[in-house]
């Protein structure tokens, strides 16, 4: 097969492999199941993966503010926030809940506004384009909320001191396609690695015996951190790491990119946050939390909802029967 070349040998992390114009080029509907390659969202928009969080705000309201904001990074399809908004209406602490539904895609914020699926809430909601690597001007968030966002940033597989580079290539002879990603062929090398880029080098540090270096993500859990209140936590639930070669799975023109989550956590511990983390078969959640004593309060109701057998695995075999 003949080959084009795209782009020549460049550090995996800044290649097109992790552009992210998809998700800002495109709004709500690169997720709907009729997309010719959605970006998958079932798990993390099912009702069973909201209940479960609510479950982790009822148990701690009440130790926030009166009014608990909740600040969902990376809305997307924005299911998620409804969900967990009809949750709470069931459960009688919608009055309790404002809710910020957020996104990098301007949009994707603006198709939520006008959303039918969000029209019962509109007291108890807001929307905000915001890219959470740069600085957000919120402040007393009491939880923040993020799906499948880790994998959409920038990342960097490492290996015993090697960093992965790749070559990207497409036949000469391929149709155009609307979504051009779908035709690439990658060649992958490992490379001495010496971190030169600043947020790599202020977190490798936290780097061990880990294959992923998802140093976008910890910037922006770092970041967001600093806008919680005291009792507050981010709950975060990410794919489970893919057992593929590949260090990333494509979607449509975007790539989900692998997750190590202990750098990330191991990043957030040396700032004095106290972590949680389980998995069942399809997902990871991590919990910060701000305040060692949420956790250890939290403790026996995270374990129930989140190492057992979980929602997710539930929903999991609901949807196989
Ligand atoms: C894989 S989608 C997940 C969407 C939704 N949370 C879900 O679970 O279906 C990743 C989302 O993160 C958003 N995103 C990526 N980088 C971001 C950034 N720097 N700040 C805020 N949102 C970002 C994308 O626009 C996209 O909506």
């Amino acid at each position: 097969m003949k080959l084009n070349l795209v782009q020549d040998w460049i550090d995996y992390d800044k290649s097109l492999l992790c552009q992210q114009d998809y998700y800002l080029n495109n709004g709500v509907s690169i997720y709907l199941l009729e997309h010719p390659y959605p970006v998958p969202s079932l798990l993390t928009n099912s009702r069973a993966h909201a209940e479960s969080v609510l479950e982790v705000i009822k148990a701690n309201l009440a130790d926030l503010p009166e009014q608990v904001r909740i600040l969902d990074i990376g809305s997307g399809s924005g299911c998620f926030g409804a969900n967990l908004l009809d949750a709470a209406k069931d459960a009688g602490c919608l009055d309790r809940l404002q809710f910020i539904f957020s996104d990098l895609s301007e949009q994707a914020v603006k198709e939520l506004e006008t959303s039918e699926m969000l029209k019962d809430f509109h007291n108890h909601i807001q929307f905000m384009q915001v890219d959470a690597l740069a600085p957000i001007k919120l402040k007393d968030i009491s939880v923040i909320t993020m799906n499948y966002v880790y994998d959409a940033l920038p990342m960097l597989p490492v290996n015993n001191g090697q960093k992965m580079q790749v070559k990207l290539l497409e036949p000469v002879e391929a149709e155009p396609n609307p979504f051009p990603m779908q035709n690439l062929v990658l060649e992958s090398r490992w490379q001495d690695y010496d971190p030169e880029d600043e947020v790599q080098k202020k977190y490798h540090k936290y780097l061990e015996n880990d294959l992923y270096f998802n140093y976008k993500a910890i910037e922006m859990t770092d970041k967001l951190s600093q806008l919680l209140c005291p009792n507050g936590f981010i709950a975060v639930a990410e794919m489970i790491e893919s057992k593929s070669k590949l260090a990333f799975d494509l979607y449509g023109n975007t790539c989900a990119h692998a997750v190590s989550e202990m750098p990330i956590i191991r990043a957030m511990e040396a700032q004095g946050m106290e972590a949680l983390l389980a998995k069942d078969s399809q997902l990871m959640r991590i919990f910060f939390f701000n305040n060692p004593e949420t956790k250890t309060k939290l403790k026996d109701l995270l374990y129930q909802e989140f190492n057992q057998t979980t929602r997710t695995d539930k929903l999991l075999q609901g949807l196989q029967n």
